[in-house]
């Protein structure tokens, strides 16, 4: 089984999915390091050098190669992921899809003190950032929306959503 973890920056997608992996006893994967170690870069450096369109194209085909493997395992997408070319359907055709669900307000608190990392948002102060994160959110709702399961992380502790997440397979 493969088990795809999405939703907006800062929604936990890695922490929950390297908690749930151990757990599992599975292999963890977080796109964006696949990105990092293929190119050798940075997100942010790939941004400010090579340009959004080019991070979406290498993205999605990480994506595709990654979910065309055998293996089984568990895989940490990018915010922005489900949004480009075919992304969501290829998600769903090959994985168990997960949106970890937060407000904007929930995650406006978790991503002021870590923003400079993403590219999207480190220009914005703090009044700012709940505001475009509500508007972004509203855009991204759409392909995040297509996820198979929904979990609502609110302020659950990691151990928590992990336990959702594993209560949802074990009912499939
Ligand atoms: C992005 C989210 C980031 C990373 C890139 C773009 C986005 O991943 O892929 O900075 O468009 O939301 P995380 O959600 O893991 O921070």
């Amino acid at each position: 089984m493969k088990i795809t973890l999405l939703g907006y920056m800062g929604s936990g997608k890695s922490t929950i999915g390297r908690f749930l992996s151990k757990k599992l006893n599975y292999t963890f994967y977080d796109l964006d390091e696949l990105i990092e170690q293929k190119e050798g870069q940075s997100i942010p450096s790939i941004f400010k050098e090579k340009g959004e369109v080019y991070f979406r194209k290498l993205e999605n085909q990480i994506l595709k190669d990654t979910l065309r493997s055998d293996s089984s395992f568990i895989l940490a997408l990018g915010g922005g992921t489900p949004v480009f070319y075919d992304s969501m359907d290829f998600i769903n055709q090959y994985s168990e899809s997960f949106y970890l669900s937060l407000t904007p307000k929930e995650l406006s608190k978790r991503l002021y003190r870590e923003k400079s990392k993403r590219p999207i948002i480190s220009h914005l102060n703090d009044e700012e950032l709940e505001e475009f994160i509500a508007k972004h959110l509203f855009e991204r709702n759409p392909y995040y929306s297509k996820a198979k399961y929904k979990v609502e992380v609110k302020e659950k502790e990691v151990p928590e959503v992990a336990l959702n997440i594993t209560q949802i397979l074990n009912q499939r």
